[in-house]
């Protein structure tokens, strides 16, 4: 039976990222995954770093989400240099539209208790907004633009990731899911991937969605499948530059041509079915914030399952078990938050500092 000294469960940009971390620090690290490398959330994603723009309030997850936001900047860079892969972060930031009296109400309060907290952003009125984007619908009032929030390609970040860790020595196996724990003498003691058995101290559970799923965790983390659904529109020339937030939907510029126009908010399990319902109120959504689209390809639809948790937020650090980490229930954020995080678990896992407070986000919450 081979032996690891740390074996993580997902090869998404969260598992990657603590595997890339444990092969750094010497470990020798088994990746198993279900399917193939960022089959899952990681790829379906828009690729936002969505840190700030969306937040109504200062919090803990606001305070993690700003400093995931800024390790994204060094990891493009050490990515670019260890694979060659160019994850295309964006040089510009997001803008956050009111069409109506309300909706500038809440922009407004966003925006003042933000600025009080530090944090940068604009305030632009109807004619700046069009002129930053020229085909948003008319009726925009108002807009936050916040510079820090971009995006970058998601597919291309969790390929590198890959790319990095192997370099870095970790290795992979993949299409073998993972079914559950070995567990001796109280502790982990590997994981069980069919009948086979794969030997290790550590496990790092970054398994999306799947995440609670694992046979013989005393305490799975709460995580449940939360779909949402992607229409990609083939632009030429582009019809949005930034990244832009409506109250019903956000449309993302891609390098490659593509505007991805996300997303819904669905509780249908494991079913990866793109419904017509589901569509329209994406196709609604793009619309109703750049009415041009009603002329253009829908060159592809998809949808993702997000790992969601009962208050949103993830599980991040102890198992229930010795020797068990979650980099868990990353819901929305998995993109913006993975990297970071999944190098603050690994660190916990080694027994070293994490460089960021994760008391909030501990599984230990769930049993209050
Ligand atoms: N991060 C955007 C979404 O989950 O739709």
């Amino acid at each position: 039976m081979e032996r690891w000294d740390a074996i993580v469960v997902g090869a998404g940009v969260a598992g990657l990222s603590a595997a890339r971390a444990l092969a750094r620090a010497g470990a020798r690290v088994l990746v198993v995954e279900r399917r193939r490398v960022g089959a899952e959330a990681s790829s379906a994603a828009a690729g936002m770093l969505a840190a700030q723009g969306e937040a109504e309030q200062p919090s803990a997850l606001l305070g993690l989400a700003l400093r995931a936001r800024d390790r994204h900047q060094g990891l493009a860079a050490e990515l670019r240099e260890e694979t060659g892969i160019d994850v295309e972060r964006a040089r510009l930031g997001s803008l956050h539209l009111a069409f109506d009296e309300a909706g500038e109400a809440r922009l407004l309060r966003r925006a003042e208790w933000q600025r009080q907290a530090g944090l940068e952003l604009e305030v632009l009125g109807g004619a700046e907004v069009r002129e930053a984007e020229p085909n948003l619908a008319p009726v925009v009032r108002r807009a936050l633009y916040v510079p820090g929030d971009r995006w970058l390609d998601n597919v291309r970040l969790t390929r590198a990731l890959a790319a990095s860790a192997v370099a870095r020595g970790a290795s992979l196996l993949t299409g073998r899911p993972a079914t559950g724990l070995v567990v001796d003498g109280g502790r982990v003691a590997g994981v069980r991937a069919g009948t086979d058995v794969l030997a290790a101290p550590l496990v790092v559970n970054a398994a999306g969605a799947w995440a609670g799923l694992l046979a013989g965790d005393p305490e799975p983390p709460p995580v449940e499948p939360v779909r949402g659904l992607i229409a990609a529109f083939e632009v030429a020339p582009p019809l949005c530059r930034h990244v832009v937030h409506s109250p019903r939907g956000y449309l993302v510029p891609r390098g490659d041509g593509r505007l991805l126009a996300g997303s819904t908010l669905e509780r249908a399990g494991y079913d990866k079915s793109v419904t017509a319902g589901a569509l329209r109120t994406v196709l609604e959504a793009a619309l109703e914030i750049t009415p041009a689209l009603a002329d253009v390809r829908v060159s592809d639809t998809w949808v993702g399952l997000r790992p969601g948790t009962p208050d949103g937020w993830p599980v991040l650090g102890a198992g229930g078990l010795p020797g068990l980490f979650h980099v868990a229930g990353l819901y929305r954020d998995g993109i913006l938050l993975g990297p970071l995080v999944g190098e603050a678990v690994a660190a916990l896992a080694r027994g070293e500092e994490p460089g960021v407070d994760l008391s909030a986000f501990s599984l230990a919450r769930f049993r209050r």
